[in-house]
């Protein structure tokens, strides 16, 4: 017998999850920062399978939307919500290059727990046996909501966990059927042995059961899961994967279970993290999206979030309390209750407690953002410091330089957006305003309060003139009887009391 090649994979995501309450389909939904619909994508790529078709229905456009520029998928349009078997045939309609002894993957597009490793499991044991389809399975506690998957003796005992049960097995294990919750009588629904939605098939017996499916169940669909039964009548034979890991096959079908799957591979990631050498204090308050990448040696510390394509390197210390959305943290780098997205901080950086960095910021080596501190489109460079309550947008900052307290990048006129750049050696004074366009260079120095509108030369002091006025007497004057006025009224006693004292004293000393 030759093997048999899988020749296609077919994900299924037309159907309304209307369990959601949700105007947005629920293969879009996402958990660990992809959707649903993307994380069984990911695991089904590398089967390597030369075509993967998406169904695709209820908002087919959304869905497709947010495919755009994927390569090697096809699209099919479900038109109606006919049921998983009628979402198959359209499928397989499209794929009419397939011989009849290949294979075809069917998934469902709502179990984002499912591994390429289980997946590779499944059609090895297809492509390995001569049966017309292959099950993944799992025995649960609770197999709710689930297809139950009927094994030809009931005396026979359940099959140990991540046992495959190829086609022609000892009569007594081999899979008949599948029987859907709403269908299932009492005996049947205390079967905890559960249907994942995933099969590999052989194309002719597939070709052959859709076309005998009907809509004879409690739902009025076609159910793919009847394919099952068909074959067995036919007297073609049926195997099963039973994986042992029974969280990978969740379905997500309304938002509690959404929930529950998004802490799932949240436990999952901050594992393998782990596992792999980064400290993570309270994996339970750390949320890792399925794109984040650790060195060794990095740690994150409580309630942290790491979203989209983030990386930690080595020895990098993130957290508490902080979000980070594809950002870079350098060797070394520490980042404190702050929120960062699209930003570079290089090794050995500081960055918080309290800081917002925004797209574009990028923060040189040894270089520190302090105490609420806004940034954006900023590059700033190695060792500079920006310590306390600025904003800092559209600037350049070189080397060693330092950007006082309070200070402004005046970046917009209202209508345009103007950039700033600043030398290296740079000393920036407190409350300064710095209105863009304008340069300030090296080993420049601004006064407190300066405003900043011509550029200042290198080596230049750039001071905002208006001088002090002080007048005498103004708060007795004008706020008599206030705790203001008594006070100054006694430092003036005071004073005059010391200055009569020292006329009093003859001098003891020439
Ligand atoms: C299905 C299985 C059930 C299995 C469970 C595993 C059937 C009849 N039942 O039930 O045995 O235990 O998955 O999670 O197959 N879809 C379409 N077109 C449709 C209907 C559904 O594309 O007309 C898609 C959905 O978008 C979804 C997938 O098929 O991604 C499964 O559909 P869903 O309604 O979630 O099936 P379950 O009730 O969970
Ligand atoms: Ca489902």
């Amino acid at each position: 017998m030759t093997q048999a090649r899988l020749a296609a994979t077919i994900v299924l995501a037309a159907g309304a999850g209307a369990r959601m309450r949700s105007s947005k389909p629920k293969v879009l939904h996402s958990v660990g920062g992809r959707t649903l619909l993307d994380h069984v994508l990911a695991a089904a790529a590398p089967l390597g399978a030369p075509d993967t078709v998406v169904v695709v229905g209820h908002g087919r456009e959304t869905v497709a939307e947010s495919l755009e520029g994927r390569h090697g998928l096809r699209l099919v349009v479900q038109d109606r919500q006919g049921g998983t078997g009628h979402a198959v045939r359209a499928a397989m309609d499209v794929l009419d290059g397939l011989r009849s002894a290949d294979a075809v993957a069917v998934l469902p597009g709502d179990t984002p727990l499912l591994t390429r490793a289980t997946l590779a499991k499944l059609v090895r044991l297809h492509t390995g046996c001569a049966a017309a389809a292959s099950v993944l399975t799992a025995v649960v506690d609770d197999p709710t909501g689930y297809g139950r998957i009927v094994r030809d003796s009931s005396s026979i005992p359940r099959p140990a966990t991540g046992a495959d049960t190829p086609a022609g097995a000892a009569p007594g294990g081999s899979v008949l059927a599948i029987v859907e919750q709403r269908d299932a009588d009492p005996a049947t629904a205390a079967i905890r042995e559960i249907n994942a939605g995933v099969y590999v098939f052989t194309v002719g017996a597939l070709r052959s059961a859709l076309s005998r499916l009907t809509t004879d169940n409690a739902q009025g669909e076609e159910y793919l899961t009847d394919v099952i039964g068909l074959l067995v009548a036919g007297g073609e034979s049926v195997s099963a994967h039973v994986t042992p890991d029974a969280t990978e096959i969740a379905g997500v079908n309304d938002r509690v279970q959404l929930a529950a799957a998004g802490a799932a591979l949240r436990d999952r990631l901050a594992a393998a993290a782990m596992l792999a050498g980064t400290t993570i204090v309270d994996p339970a308050t750390t949320w890792i999206d399925a794109d984040v990448t650790f060195e060794p040696d990095s740690t994150v510390l409580p309630n942290t979030h790491l979203r989209g394509a983030t990386h930690l390197a080595a020895g990098s210390v993130v957290g508490p309390d902080t979000t980070l959305t594809d950002t870079t943290v350098g060797a070394e780098a520490c980042v404190e209750r702050s929120t960062v997205t699209q930003s570079w901080i290089g090794p050995g950086a500081s960055v918080g407690p309290y800081a917002h960095l925004r797209p574009g910021t990028r923060l040189g080596a040894n270089g520190r953002i302090g105490a609420y501190v806004e940034t954006k489109a900023a590059e700033i460079g190695a060792e500079t410091k920006v310590p306390h309550l600025a904003y800092v947008g559209d600037a350049i900052i070189g080397e060693r330089s330092n950007i006082g307290c309070s200070t402004v990048f005046a970046n917009y006129d209202g209508v345009h957006k103007h950039k700033t750049v600043i030398g290296s050696d740079v000393r920036i004074g407190s409350d300064t305003v710095l209105v863009a366009p304008v340069v300030v260079g090296d080993g420049a120095y601004t006064g407190a309060g300066a405003i900043v509108k011509q550029d200042v030369a290198p080596g230049a002091l750039a001071i905002t003139e208006g001088r002090q006025r002080t007048i005498e007497g103004w708060v007795e004057r004008s706020r008599p009887g206030t705790a203001a006025a008594l006070a100054a009224r006694r430092a003036q006693e005071t004073s005059a009391t010391k200055e009569a004292l020292a006329a009093a004293e003859p001098l003891t000393m020439n």
